[in-house]
């Protein structure tokens, strides 16, 4: 009689294909590259300035020179796209300078794209950065009618929001800009752009719509970054409750109507679940992940402590929404994440 192993016979021993760095990248089944990031930049008025963004160490308001500088560096990391962010000189209940010829998000445009003809610049269309109160849109106020008395007074008027959204698309194509990214949650948003687009013979450039944009806490350090937080009250009325996901199907499915060229979910960590569903539902198109600001701080501010390893937690992450769906990721890790890769 022969003797009884003492471990059972396993016919199925997954740990066989990870038994050597070689071996597991054989089998690795998501791949991270350098043209998977858009690198965010916030460009402000001035010469030189590089003004650091306390709550997101690494990232910092340019001007427009420092911002060709870092939109260089992308390109020999292997980054095919920039998306720019404005601060602007003056704010006013409209936001005059986002849709000025010589707005500072027009003036790095036409910079970017005559030191790098090859950069993919993509611009934030919306109207928070350069209002005076903070808000994505026209609000409804006035000093003594409101101009829609059936609304709450400083709710932000969907449609005379739409007319000042395609001014601005408008100027940010007549300064070169690739991608048109309206983040504003509006209804209605895409197609009207889509049609101020065409009609002024911009047919040819795509919008890259946050389709699926929360109402989240995520975005905290952006709005030091940007200058953009709200003077008063929330985003609420536009942005998505973070417990919907139908919700996100349908606005996805309004996009699509309405002509977008990507959809976007933003956050992304907590958000895996809806980049996976649009990913499913909408095969045909480009998914687009934001790892927001407060994504990218948490990591930094654990990393600072020791708490956490800074590369690897940030490559798992961008692994992660990768691997949900996602096909780009705007990410303020996109020139590190290159680099490491390289690295590796
Ligand atoms: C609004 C806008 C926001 C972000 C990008 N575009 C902030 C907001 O909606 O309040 C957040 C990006 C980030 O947190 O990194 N135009």
């Amino acid at each position: 009689m022969a003797e009884q192993p003492t471990t059972p016979q396993l016919t199925n021993r997954p740990r066989r294909l990870r038994r050597t760095p070689a071996l597991r990248s054989m089998v690795r089944e998501t791949q991270l590259r350098p043209e998977d990031f858009i690198y965010p930049l916030f460009v402000a008025h001035g010469q030189g300035v590089r003004h650091p963004i306390s709550s997101m160490p690494g990232v910092a308001q340019l001007s427009v020179d420092q911002a060709v500088i870092e939109a260089e560096r992308c390109a020999e990391l292997g980054i095919k796209s920039v998306l720019l962010f404005g601060i602007p000189a003056h704010k006013d209940p409209v936001g005059l300078e986002n849709f000025a010829d010589d707005g500072i998000v027009q003036q790095a445009t036409r910079a970017i794209k005559h030191a790098l003809p090859e950069m993919v610049v993509v611009t934030d269309v919306c109207l928070c950065e350069y209002t005076d109160h903070g808000h994505c849109g026209i609000l409804n106020a006035g000093n003594d009618t409101l101009p829609h008395p059936n609304m709450e007074e400083g709710y932000v008027l969907n449609d005379e929001t739409l007319a000042i959204l395609n001014d601005v698309a408008i100027s940010h194509a007549r300064a070169g800009a690739d991608i048109i990214a309206p983040s504003g949650m509006m209804d209605g948003m895409v197609a009207s752009l889509r049609v101020a687009l065409d009609e002024y013979d911009f047919a040819h450039l795509p919008i890259m719509s946050y389709a699926v944009k929360y109402a989240s806490s995520f975005y905290g350090p952006f709005r030091e970054a940007a200058d953009g937080a709200p003077k008063f009250g929330d985003r609420k009325t536009h942005q998505m409750d973070p417990a919907n996901v139908r919700e996100a199907m349908r606005e996805a499915a309004l996009d699509v109507e309405e002509g977008a060229d990507f959809l976007m979910v933003k956050p992304a960590l907590a958000y895996l679940d809806v980049i996976q569903r649009l990913r499913q539902e909408y095969a045909q198109l480009p998914i687009v992940a934001y790892n927001v600001s407060g994504e990218y701080s948490m990591v930094k501010a654990a990393a600072a402590q020791g708490w956490l390893d800074e590369r690897s937690t940030a490559l798992e992450i961008l692994t992660g929404i990768k691997r949900a769906g996602a096909d780009l990721i705007i990410t303020y890790f996109a020139q590190d994440a290159a680099q490491w890769l390289r690295a590796a």
